[in-house]
């Protein structure tokens, strides 16, 4: 496995350039099996470039920018097993350099859910997605469901800019009783750990309610609200359309129930994508099918 730590590094290793597309599995490292799922889709098509870079810019004041777990020697002995072709690891200098002085903002699909709460955190995420596809140009992105506004978000710089990379959604990978994994949950103590679980509490009371036949977005937000409320603060529980985000009253075609909360020192988000039609509900994505692949 190759360790570049600049896009000149990454550019001169040949064995990047095989006849197959070349994929981009973006993280901040503190890797876990959720990363680890996105890597394995990730080479049923092609060689893989993981990138590990915790992004300043899309932290806001007083969040968890420092205290976010970095463990690069972790990291590399994780992917080296999964047979990755190259890693990069840029350093501040790369990706900022002196002259950082040019941005991505987002379109609509930012406002509200996490643009609202985190203002600026979708300017940051589009601006390193863009430099990183820069410096890896890939064919490939493989991105985690679980942050679906991010998904979208970025979906929507990608075809704006003309980018000319496939995005693909990996499912959300959760523990046996549904939490979904997430660097962050390495700040839980055990009792908060239950607590979190309200999360995956709630999007399931929305499913269910869908289910059972209701179509009333508020009735449905309601409910996941009322299963959240066991978090120390809630941020928001919604209905949004896909691939859009739209946030209309009543719920039909392909959605996605958004919630987040802290709970003790960390803040969570998860979401279900879904299909909901007038016989029922089923599983959905947010880019591209990935049980195609
Ligand atoms: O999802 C993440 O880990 C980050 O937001 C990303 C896409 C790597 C950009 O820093």
């Amino acid at each position: 496995m190759e360790i570049c730590r600049t896009s000149v590094e990454l550019a001169a290793r040949k064995s990047l350039r095989v006849d197959k597309p070349l994929v981009l599995v973006p993280t901040m490292g503190a890797l876990h099996e959720g990363h680890l799922s996105l890597v394995r889709l990730g080479r049923r098509l092609g060689p893989v470039v993981v990138s590990i870079f915790v992004n300043p810019t899309q932290f806001g004041e007083g969040e968890d920018f420092d205290a976010y777990p970095r463990d690069l020697d972790a990291d590399l002995s994780m992917l080296e097993s999964l047979g990755v072709e190259a890693v990069f690891a840029p350093g501040m200098s790369e990706m900022y350099g002196d002259d950082g002085e040019v941005t991505v903002l987002p379109g609509r699909r930012a406002m509200g859910l996490c643009g609202g709460d985190r203002p600026g955190h979708f300017t940051g995420v589009l601006t390193v997605v863009a430099k990183l596809i820069g410096a890896v140009r890939p064919d490939v992105a493989v991105f985690g469901r679980k942050d679906a506004q991010q998904c979208l978000v970025i979906a929507q710089m990608v075809e704006d800019l003309k980018m000319g990379v496939r995005l693909i959604d990996g499912p959300t990978i959760r523990e046996p009783d549904g939490l979904a994994l997430s660097s962050r949950n390495r700040y839980l103590d055990t009792g908060q750990r239950d607590q979190a679980l309200c999360l995956f509490r709630s999007l399931t009371a929305g499913r269910q309610l869908l289910a059972a036949g209701e179509r009333g977005r508020d009735a449905v937000a309601a409910t996941m609200l009322r299963e959240l409320k066991a978090a120390d603060e809630v941020e928001y529980a919604e209905v949004r359309r896909v691939p859009g985000l739209e946030n209309e009253k009543r719920v039909t075609g392909r959605i996605v129930l958004a919630v987040a909360a802290k709970v003790g020192p960390a803040r969570l988000i998860d979401n279900f994508a879904l299909e909901v039609t007038d016989h029922g509900v089923i599983d959905g994505f947010l880019l591209g099918d990935p049980t195609g692949i």
